[in-house]
């Protein structure tokens, strides 16, 4: 998708999206991915074909980054893909994570694991269920600072030898500890939480990527569904079982002041004939230029309209004008994006 329509016909899909080098020596990917966690978990429930015609559409639209974990429904998220990924494995750049354990006797408990023991187990698992022989990009989902780079990265650099891994990322790590662990083995992408309401990954990590050259890949870049306006406030408009019911700035008084946010966003989708999710992409995809990195953002959803919808924003460039209406919003956002922050690089940002 070489065209870079502006004002016109931006919610309409046009042939495929551009491409990117992952990380500094890695495959050609679609300069926008796709994020699989909601199929399984999350986010309420899924309509199975509905889904499998949303990755359909993702590979028709050059949406070639597929990006799972191991906790993502407890495995059923990398075994749904598995069908998928043994009939297109060629097209794909197949990405998953381990790091967070759960109980099956304590629905909410999770642990971090950083063992290299674990981690040896952990790809293996994730290897049976995608039905591969490598992952293409293999992240720590989470760090645990007790254990050093060294043996964790080190754990998973092993893996890369041993050609049951293609290269390596990092979720959720500050600038300081991305140096650290490139240090150990060359981190070829960084998947931290980032858009017009979540910016904390500026303080450090941002920067430290730019200068390794390795490629950021925002998550929940639509604000987990808050920033397309597809719900207002979690407890009222979503199922209880849903994961954002959880999250402190989309229930009561702090979702009521983080929707009066919005308002910018809408009106300039309304500028561009675009949705305020395209817009919401659009600014994470341009931080690319902002901050001179590559930026892969990876959107979640289970429906190919709106894939189609996310994949056209890779064509609309916001104006300078327009990037500084959207500055002042995240450091208005009321609340945290997770219920318990200590899991996130923000805890450990001095
Ligand atoms: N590394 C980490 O710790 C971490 C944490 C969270 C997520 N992730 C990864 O990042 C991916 C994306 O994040 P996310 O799924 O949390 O959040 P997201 O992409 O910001 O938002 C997903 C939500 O937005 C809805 N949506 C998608 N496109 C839409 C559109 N055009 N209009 C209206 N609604 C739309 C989806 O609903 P429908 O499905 O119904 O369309 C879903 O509820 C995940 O799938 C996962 O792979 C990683």
């Amino acid at each position: 998708m070489t065209d870079r329509t502006d004002r016109t016909g931006a919610t309409k899909a046009t042939g495929r999206i551009d491409t990117v080098r992952l990380g500094q020596d890695g495959p050609e990917i679609g300069v926008q991915g796709f994020g699989a966690m909601g199929i399984s978990e999350f986010y309420g429930a899924t309509d199975e074909a509905a889904a499998r015609d949303t990755l359909d559409a993702a590979l028709e639209a050059g949406v070639t980054l597929i990006d799972t974990a191991d906790i993502y429904g407890n495995g059923a998220n990398e075994e749904f893909l598995a069908p998928f990924v043994a009939a297109r494995r060629d097209e794909i750049t197949l990405a998953t994570k381990f790091a967070i354990e759960r109980r099956p006797d304590e629905p909410s408990y999770r642990g971090i694991n950083n063992d290299p023991a674990y981690i040896r187990k952990a790809a293996e698992a994730s290897l049976r269920r995608l039905g591969v022989e490598t992952i293409d990009l293999y992240y720590m989902h989470r760090r645990d600072p007790s254990v050093p780079f060294e043996e964790s990265v080190g754990a998973m650099a092993e893996l890369v030898k041993e050609g049951k891994v293609r290269y390596l990322g990092l979720s959720e790590v500050t600038g300081p500890e991305l140096r650290e662990a490139h240090a150990v083995h060359p981190i070829a992408a960084l998947q931290s939480e980032w858009s017009l309401f979540s910016r904390d990954v500026e303080r450090s990590a941002v920067a430290a990527a730019a200068e390794l050259g390795v490629t950021f890949v925002p998550y929940s870049p639509l604000g987990r569904g808050f920033l397309t306006g597809a719900f207002a406030d979690a407890s009222r408009d979503l199922a209880d079982g849903d994961f954002r019911v959880h999250q402190p700035r989309f229930t009561g008084e702090n979702a009521r002041r983080n929707a009066a946010l919005l308002e910018p966003v809408r009106a300039i989708a309304a500028a561009h004939g675009a949705t305020p999710a395209q817009i919401a992409l659009a600014w994470v995809q341009q931080r690319s230029a902002v901050h001179g990195l590559t930026v892969v953002p990876i959107p979640g959803t289970r429906k190919r309209a709106r894939l189609e919808e996310n994949a056209a924003a890779t064509r609309i460039t916001l104006t300078d004008a327009e990037l500084a209406a959207l500055e002042p919003i995240a450091a208005q956002v009321a609340g945290d994006r997770y219920p318990d922050m200590r899991f996130t690089s923000l805890a450990r940002e001095v």
